[in-house]
């Protein structure tokens, strides 16, 4: 058994993507399949901690004794993570939530016309990572970065404008991992540090990643 690096510690982990709607069938979102947000829950679980899960739609089954709950749309998410953020000591923001939502959801299914053109006006999306790192009592707060360049710029800049104890970045421009695949590969960092977790199957990746967040944790909040 694995050291209880985390007993009896509350966690709280988003995941998957969120669905934006348009109209009632029709919505906006993303290749996130969960995978890697419910494997950090296990991960978690593995080390004593009592972990919810916030999760878009996904195609998952329920993570073992963890406590889920279901959301469709960012709004959704940024309300039900809020709800209970309290009594959270840390926060991992796996998601891959929609920065953007149709300004209006058309209440009937919207028609085919003669134009060519379709044009749907977005507006923003609460940053809810960004939100909860500002939070009081903040809890522990690490966000994901998902980049296609510059991973390490960007994900630094994520880290300090978001006000994050750490990022873990992964570069979803590589095939065989990030969005949808069965592996993956991050770069972490910290205010003082940073370490690479090799590519490996999501679950061995989220081991290590829970490993790197519990000795910052306990670092940071012991006397
Ligand atoms: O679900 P899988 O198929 O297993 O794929 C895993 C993953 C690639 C989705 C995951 O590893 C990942 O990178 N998740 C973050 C995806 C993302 O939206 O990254 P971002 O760089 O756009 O966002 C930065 C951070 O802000 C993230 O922690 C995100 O959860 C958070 N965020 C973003 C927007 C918003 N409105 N609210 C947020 O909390």
């Amino acid at each position: 058994a694995q050291p209880q690096l985390l007993a009896g510690k509350n966690i709280m982990i988003t995941a998957g993507p969120t669905r934006e709607a348009i109209d009632p069938v029709r919505y906006i979102s993303n290749h996130s399949s969960g995978k890697m947000g419910y494997a950090l829950a296990q991960a978690a679980r593995s080390l004593g901690a009592n972990v919810t899960v916030v999760s878009g739609p996904v195609a998952l089954a329920a993570p073992a004794k963890c406590n889920l709950v279901k959301v469709i749309s960012a709004l959704d998410m940024h309300d039900a993570v809020m709800a209970d953020i309290n009594q959270q000591d840390i926060f991992i923001a796996c998601a891959a939530v929609a920065d953007y939502r149709p300004a209006t959801i058309a209440e009937q299914k919207i028609k085919k016309t003669n134009n060519d053109e379709m044009i749907v006006r977005m507006i923003k999306n609460p940053d809810i990572v960004a939100k909860v790192a500002a939070l009081e009592n903040a809890p522990f707060t690490v966000g994901f970065a998902a980049e296609t360049q510059d991973v390490e710029h960007y994900a630094r800049d994520k880290m300090q404008r978001k006000n994050l104890a750490m990022i873990a970045a992964n570069d979803v421009s590589q095939s065989g991992q990030g969005f949808n695949a069965e592996d993956n590969a991050l770069t972490v960092f910290w205010p003082q540090g940073m370490t690479q977790i090799a590519l490996a199957s999501k679950q061995d990746v989220a081991a290590q990643l829970l490993q790197l967040i519990a000795t910052q944790f306990n670092a940071n909040t012991s006397p």
